[in-house]
C-alpha cells in the first residue's frame, strides 16, 4: 500500500531540469493523489517557455522516484500557470500583465526594438498571452516594425485605451498618440506624466508578459517606468564592440540602482554570414556580450547575426519570427524569449534575486 506521505517525500527529492531546484520549494508540484496503486501528480509549469522535451524529462524524473514505491501507473498532468511578479501597492498603476519584460540598451541603434518585437512574437508562439508597450517616447518604432494593425487602438466607453491587435500581440505605442517631433523637446516631468497616464489608462486584459521597448540610455523613461510599474527584469542588448559594451555597463548600473534585475544579455549584429559563400565575418568584433555577461555575473542569452532578412522584417512590418518561422534567425529569437521567460520565473519562484554586481568591472 502506497501512502500519500511516501509519495510527497519522494516528490520532494525531484529536481526540476530547468530551474535545478526541487519541485516543492519551487511550487511546481501542485498536488499528488494516491488511489490504490495509481498515483496522479499535478504540476504548475511556471512559464510557456518550458518546452515539451523539458516536461518529458521532468515526468521521467517523477516516475523514477514514484515507481519504486510500487506504483503501477503514474499520471502526470501539467498546466501552465505563469508565475507572476508581485505588485507592490505603490506600483499599482499597471493592471493585467503578470510580468513586465524590459528590453534595454545603453546605446541607440543596437537593435532593442528588433529584439523587443521578435521576443514578444516568440513568447506568443510559445503559447503565452503577450502585450508590447513601445515606451520610446522620443523615437517610437514599433508601428513601423509591426506594420498596420489588424485592429487599431481605440478608446473604450469608460475612456480606457484598448490596445491595437498586431500579429496576435496587444500593442500600445506612444507613437499612436504623440507626434515624434513634439516629444523631442519634452522634459522629465512631462515624460513621467505621460507614462503615468498611459500605463494607468490601458486596458491590457490578462497578459502573461508585457514586453516593453525602451529608448536608448539611462534617461527619464527608464526612471519613470521603474517608479511606476514592477519590472520583472531587463534584457540588455549590445553590439559586440567596446563602445556599445561600455554603454551597456552604464545601463546595468542604472537598473541596479532602481532594483530592476538584469535577466541576461543579447549580442546583436554579432557576425555576418555571407548568404552566397557562407563566409563568416565579424564586422563589429565578436564575443563582447558574452564576456560582459561573465564579468557582471548574468546570463548570456545568445548572438544574433547581421542579416538582411532581420532588417527587412523590421522595415516591412513582418518581423522575422513570423516572416520565416522555420529559419535559424527565428530559432534564435525563440531561444532568447524562452531564456528570458525562464529567468523571470526563476526570479519569482526563487529567492528575491539581486541584480548582478558591477564591482568586478575594471
Ligand atoms: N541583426 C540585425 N541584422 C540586420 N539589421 C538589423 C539587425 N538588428 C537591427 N537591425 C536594423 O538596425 C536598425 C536599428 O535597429 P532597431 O531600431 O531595432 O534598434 P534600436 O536599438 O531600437 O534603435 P533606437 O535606439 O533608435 O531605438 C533597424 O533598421 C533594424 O532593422
Ligand atoms: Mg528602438
Amino acid at each position: 500500500m502506497i501512502t500519500e506521505d511516501q509519495v510527497k517525500t519522494a516528490l520532494a527529492t525531484v529536481i526540476d531540469p530547468v530551474f535545478e531546484k526541487d519541485i516543492v520549494s519551487y511550487r511546481i508540484l501542485r498536488s499528488a493523489e494516491v488511489q490504490g496503486e495509481d498515483v496522479m501528480v499535478r504540476l504548475d509549469i511556471p512559464t510557456h517557455a518550458y518546452t515539451l522535451p523539458m516536461r518529458r524529462e521532468l515526468q521521467n524524473r517523477i516516475e523514477a522516484v514514484i515507481k519504486p514505491l510500487g506504483a503501477k501507473r503514474v499520471t502526470v498532468i501539467a498546466d501552465v500557470n505563469t508565475a507572476f511578479t508581485p505588485t507592490p501597492s505603490d506600483k499599482a498603476t499597471l493592471k493585467g500583465p503578470k510580468n513586465v519584460l524590459a528590453i534595454a540598451a545603453g546605446k541607440g541603434g543596437v537593435g532593442k526594438s528588433t529584439v523587443a518585437v521578435n521576443v514578444a512574437l516568440a513568447l506568443l508562439k510559445h503559447g503565452a498571452k503577450v502585450g508590447l508597450l513601445d515606451a520610446d517616447v522620443f523615437g517610437p518604432s514599433i508601428p513601423t516594425m509591426l506594420g498596420a494593425p489588424e485592429v487599431p487602438a481605440r478608446a473604450s466607453e469608460d475612456s480606457k485605451i484598448i490596445p491595437a491587435q498586431m500579429h496576435g500581440l496587444k500593442v500600445v505605442s506612444v507613437g499612436f498618440f504623440v507626434d515624434k517631433d513634439e516629444a523631442v523637446v519634452w522634459r522629465g516631468p512631462m515624460v513621467h506624466r505621460l507614462l503615468q497616464q498611459f500605463l494607468g489608462d490601458v486596458d491590457w486584459g490578462d497578459l502573461d508578459y508585457l514586453v516593453c521597448d525602451l529608448p536608448p540610455g539611462t534617461g527619464d523613461v527608464q526612471l519613470s517606468l521603474s517608479q511606476l510599474i514592477p519590472i520583472a527584469g531587463a534584457v540588455m542588448v549590445t553590439t559586440p564592440q567596446e563602445v556599445s559594451i561600455v554603454d551597456v555597463v552604464k545601463g546595468i548600473a542604472m537598473f541596479e540602482k532602481v532594483e530592476i534585475p538584469i535577466l541576461g544579455i543579447v549580442e546583436n549584429m554579432s557576425y555576418y554570414k555571407c548568404p552566397a559563400c557562407g563566409h563568416h565575418d565579424e564586422i563589429f568584433s565578436h564575443g563582447g556580450g558574452k564576456r560582459l555577461a561573465q564579468e557582471v555575473g548574468t546570463k548570456f542569452f545568445g548572438e544574433i547575426p547581421i542579416d538582411t532578412r532581420i532588417r527587412f522584417g523590421g522595415d516591412a512590418g513582418v518581423p522575422v519570427v513570423i516572416a520565416s518561422p522555420d529559419s535559424e534567425n527565428a530559432a534564435l529569437f525563440m531561444d532568447i524569449a524562452s531564456r528570458a521567460a525562464i529567468e523571470i520565473a526563476r526570479g519569482v519562484l526563487g529567492k528575491p534575486k539581486r541584480s548582478p554586481r558591477l564591482a568586478v568591472i575594471k
